[in-house]
């Protein structure tokens, strides 16, 4: 008699089996792209057939408003169907008077858009600091700081004059406490209680809107934005912003950047049950395609990755500039994978 004990074994997982083709991963895949949930930023500039690449961000331009509708039909037909516009104005004065004026570059770029694609869903980015001429987010003091609560009813005339040439949704980014309420309330005084807002809520002071400094003509001509954005460090109080955002009045809120803030949309996914957006920031679009253009990254492969990545965080929906490549890459993908099945058996008679 053989005197060994039988010693049990337990059987090893084989996870690999699920791996094995690419229509046995896509079944059991847990998070899906789907370009009907990214933004696609535009910058809009004054002037005529002006269609000049942003050099920090090769792939997006400044575009003059009678270039957009071509730009939003390359969009639409990738898939992508909403856009969140960036204004460049023609000047720029303390008052940041250009933000709110009836014929703004970006109050021009709505009423272009909404005329030819009235179901594309137009958002606006609500700032001062592209209009304002030192560059800040807020109106400033006699001592240059930002005076947080003079801001508000200009915030307040600038998200309405957007929604008065037709936004579908106003996104403030400046990060005035009260911005909201304030917002909400002229908004809802004025005829437009069903116009949305997008609060950019979990915005950090990050070193990755480099770029879009430059896109936007945006930088301040002294000092950071330190004292209104939020400090980095900070994932709890982020989570506090996101709360003050929602009583006062958001439909929707954001977290941005997207990456380096993973755990921020994680922790806020958990928390918060409303629609959450997720910015895939300047310098995040940047350092992928310096990257891939220097050879070190498969560009398609390591942009999809970054944006699954958002989306399994918890974002619902993506701003990034990468959208209708991302979406033409999803689109490929699919296709790919149906003709690698077999042709349908048919049935004879
Ligand atoms: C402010 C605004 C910024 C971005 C969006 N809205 C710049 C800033 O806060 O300095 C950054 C977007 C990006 O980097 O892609 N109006």
């Amino acid at each position: 008699m053989n005197d060994s004990f039988a010693i049990p074994v337990l059987p090893f997982q084989r996870f690999r089996r699920l791996r094995r083709t690419p229509a046995l991963r896509r079944l059991v895949r847990e998070t899906r792209l789907d370009p009907s949930t990214f933004i696609l930023p535009l910058f809009v500039t004054h002037g005529f057939d002006v269609r000049e690449e942003i050099g920090a961000m090769p792939g997006v331009y400044h575009l003059s408003v009678d270039r957009l509708p071509y730009a939003v039909e390359e969009a639409v037909g990738a898939g992508v169907t909403s856009v969140l516009l960036f204004g460049l104005p023609e000047t720029k004065d303390a008052g940041a008077s250009e933000a709110f004026a009836p014929e703004g570059i970006v109050q021009q770029a709505v009423r272009r858009i909404k005329a030819d694609f009235p179901d594309v869903v137009i958002i606006t980015d609500v700032c001062l600091c592209a209009y304002t001429d030192h560059g800040h987010c807020g109106l400033l003091t006699a001592t240059g700081t930002i005076d947080n609560d003079m801001t508000l009813p200009v915030l307040a005339r600038v998200a309405l004059s957007h929604a008065e040439a037709g936004a579908d949704i106003v996104a403030p980014s400046d990060m005035m406490d009260g911005r909201i309420a304030a917002i909400r309330a002229t908004l809802d005084d004025r005829g437009f209680a069903e116009t949305p807002i997008m609060a950019y809520s979990a915005k950090f002071a990050s070193a990755f809107y480099g770029p879009f400094r430059e896109a936007a003509h945006s930088a301040p001509s002294h000092g950071d934005r330190r004292s209104h954005q939020m400090d980095p460090a900070n994932g709890r109080e982020a989570l506090r912003e996101i709360a003050a955002d929602i009583m006062e009045g958001a439909d929707m809120v954001m977290v941005k950047p997207a990456m380096p803030y993973l755990d921020v949309l994680a922790q806020a996914r958990a928390a918060f049950d409303l629609p959450i957006t997720a910015y895939q920031v300047s310098g995040e679009y940047a350092m992928l395609k310096h990257a891939a253009a220097s050879g070190l990254l498969d560009e398609r492969r390591a942009m999809l990755e970054a944006l699954t990545s958002i989306a399994r965080a918890g974002a619902d929906s993506i701003i990034t500039y990468a959208a209708v490549d991302a979406a033409r890459w999803l689109a490929e993908e699919w296709g790919g994978a149906l003709r690698a099945l077999p042709a349908p058996a048919t049935v004879a008679d």
